[in-house]
């Protein structure tokens, strides 16, 4: 029954981070890695040899492959002592260009995966155990644009905070990350909808090892929100005083967008 941290989302950028920066951490013994692309999870294995990696292809928006699993969980009764749900992926662009069909797509995945994987893992969490949701600096506002992606997040971390005081009893924790843009291969999907490019600039693009770092750091001290970098303070703090409607006014004023 080894001691693991689990991560999804770890083929790639903030989630490829977590592996390793959580590969380092003496009390973790194995990392159990998931996304859909078994190519880039193999990958890891070299990336961090320090600990045991075993990857898993799930597909986190797809329920009979996260019950699938959980089977392997069960059949083996690791205990998770941190969890980063972290899988996801956005669309920018008007609410209409994405079909039905992409838009419940993306639920199924930042909504529905991060509480699926959340619930079943959480039998196998113990008393210290770390949950670490990813949410998203969209989720403190709406943002037009950027509106079903942000809902999902603001989803997330309404959840996620709601969560971190019914587990508390257990001396589980959960912190939803909430970061800002981050360098990675997020963006090569965002604009799939090349012909009305939105939401083109970023006035800054943190590292994601600093976000991890910070993610790890604010939940090892209890904290149920994760709010990395000068920028993405000031926008939390300016979206909880200012009035949503002028928050939208001032991003679609520096997008250049009406
Ligand atoms: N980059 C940013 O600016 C930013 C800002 C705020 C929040 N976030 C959030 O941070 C998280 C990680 O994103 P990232 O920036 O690291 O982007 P990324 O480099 O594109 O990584 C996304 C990861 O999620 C996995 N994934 C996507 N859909 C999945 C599914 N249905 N099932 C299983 N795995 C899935 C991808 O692997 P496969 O494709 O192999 O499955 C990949 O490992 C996401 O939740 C994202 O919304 C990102």
């Amino acid at each position: 029954m080894a001691n693991i941290a689990l991560v999804t989302g770890a083929s790639s950028g903030i989630g490829r981070e977590f592996v390793r920066q959580l590969a380092k951490r003496p009390e973790v013994e194995e990392i159990w890695a998931l996304a859909r692309n078994e190519e880039k999870l193999a990958m890891l294995v070299d990336e961090n040899p320090e600990k045991p990696i075993r990857t898993f292809s799930v597909d986190v928006s797809d329920n009979a492959q996260v019950a699938a699993f959980f089977e392997t969980v069960e059949a083996e009764a690791p205990t998770i002592l941190w969890m980063a749900n972290n899988a996801g992926w956005g669309k920018f662009c008007r609410c209409d260009e994405l079909s039905p069909e992409e838009s419940l797509s993306m639920i199924a995945t930042n909504a529905g995966g991060v509480v699926n994987m959340a619930v079943r893992a959480l039998p196998y969490m113990k008393a210290g155990s770390k949950l670490i949701n990813t949410g998203s600096a969209s989720a403190f506002q709406p943002l037009p644009y950027v509106g079903l992606y942000g809902a999902t997040k603001a989803f997330v971390r309404s959840y996620s905070r709601a969560m971190n005081k019914e587990v508390k009893r257990q001396g589980i924790t959960v912190t939803c990350m909430c970061p800002y843009w981050v360098g990675t291969n997020f963006f090569d999907a965002v604009h799939e909808h090349p012909g009305n490019a939105v939401v083109t600039k970023y006035e800054v693009m943190y590292k994601p090892e600093d976000v991890v770092r910070r993610a790890i750091r604010d939940a090892g001290r209890g904290k149920d929100m994760s709010v990395y970098g000068a920028v993405n303070r000031f926008q939390h703090v300016a979206a909880k005083l200012l009035p949503q409607r002028l928050v939208m006014w001032i991003f679609l004023k520096k997008q250049g967008l009406k």
